[in-house]
């Protein structure tokens, strides 16, 4: 038997990087938001054993690296179950693009298993499963709008917000997040070395800015103040957040991602991505300059989505930047609802 799943991919609503723990991984705080665009993963088991991955695209792992590969134990473990596990993927997301491909197919992967064998592992279990197997999988056993906390591995899902015209651009350029991270750490270092070298406490406060775990507060509290607003609107209007984006300088009510953005939500990586790849800067132009009330890196790039007012206006952006030499696609946000609804269509 085999089951066909759509492995939707996610961006990143601001993305605040902590301090480096002891276990290697970095305290994170983001808003994850699945969109429209992905990858179809087919999964089929034979009898036998063994594990198989088939893709045409040559940039796709076959093996252990492939984190399709690595779920499949610990999901057939919990079913119980025995088998061949063929896994097909016909990949359209870019690889390492900070739209977390690679995660969604995993996760797509462990539905599927569920399926073919008729059984529902409870949530807790597959939280677990897929937090061990990278910290963009858990996300996506949500989808919709979700909150990203710990190294971004323990998610909450937030109200289910309005689905709004997005462009992803995808510059043919990969980014290792791993290395994104490491990068990260020296711009801290040199940072907290040049505010020694000044010697003075107020020179060094002006060069540091802030410490990782001020940055992490400040970011805690626009989530929070963001949160409570969507929450008394729910209150004061008595439904759902529902309905389509408006134009810039409306309320609340109509408009909770418009209300985020004001909150000065940022992408950290933006600050050692952009400096590597200044090609990415002009990317984003592009998207603000053709109207994007919100531009920004996903994840740790190279992957700039905007986020706009109506598809007519994403679809002028996408034909600008193509016209500008950078392959680009329209797509929307998905919500909740338009996500599980989607997933085995
Ligand atoms: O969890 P995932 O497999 O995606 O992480 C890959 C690597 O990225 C980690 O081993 C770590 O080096 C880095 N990482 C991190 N902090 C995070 C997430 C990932 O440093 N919050």
């Amino acid at each position: 038997m085999s089951v066909t799943v759509r492995s939707f991919a996610k961006i990143n609503l601001g993305l605040c990087i902590g301090s480096l723990r002891p276990d290697g991984f970095h305290d994170l705080r983001t808003i994850y938001q699945t969109i429209a665009l992905h990858d179809v993963v087919r999964v089929e088991v034979t009898r036998g054993g063994g594990i198989e991955i088939r893709c045409k695209d040559p940039r796709v792992p076959k093996d252990q690296s492939n984190t399709c590969y690595r779920i499949i134990e610990p999901v057939m473990a919990a079913l119980g179950a025995r088998g061949r596990v063929i896994i097909e993927i016909e990949k359209k997301l870019p690889v390492q693009g900070g739209l977390g491909g690679g995660s969604a197919n995993a996760l797509a992967v462990l539905l599927a298993l569920e399926r073919v064998f008729k059984k529902h592992l409870p949530d807790d279990d597959k939280l677990r499963i897929a937090a061990a197997v990278g910290s963009d999988l858990p996300l996506f056993l949500l989808g919709g709008g979700v909150l990203g906390l710990g190294h971004g591995e323990e998610v909450y899902p937030l109200p289910d917000l309005p689905s709004v015209a997005c462009v992803i651009a995808t510059p043919e350029i990969s980014i290792s997040t791993p290395k994104a991270f490491a990068d990260w750490d020296s711009l801290e270092v040199s940072a907290k070395g040049a505010a020694e070298r000044a010697g003075s406490p107020s020179k060094a406060a002006k060069l540091t800015a802030s410490t990782p775990s001020d940055r992490m507060l400040v970011c805690g509290r626009r989530f929070s103040a963001w949160l409570s607003g969507l929450s008394q609107n729910k209150i004061r209007t008595g439904k759902a957040l529902s309905g389509v984006l408006v134009a810039r300088g409306r309320g609340r009510a109509e408009n909770p991602l418009l209300d985020l953005v004001r909150t000065g939500i940022e992408n950290d990586f933006e600050r050692v991505v952009f400096p590597q790849y200044p090609e990415l800067i002009k990317v984003k132009r592009v998207l603000e300059e053709a109207g994007a009330f919100y531009a920004s890196l996903s994840g740790s790039g190279s992957t700039i989505y905007g986020l706009f007012a109506s598809r007519a206006a994403a679809a002028r952006a996408v034909a600008r930047l193509r016209k500008a030499g950078t392959p680009a696609v329209a797509t929307t946000t998905l919500t909740r609802q338009q996500y599980w609804k989607k997933i085995f269509d």
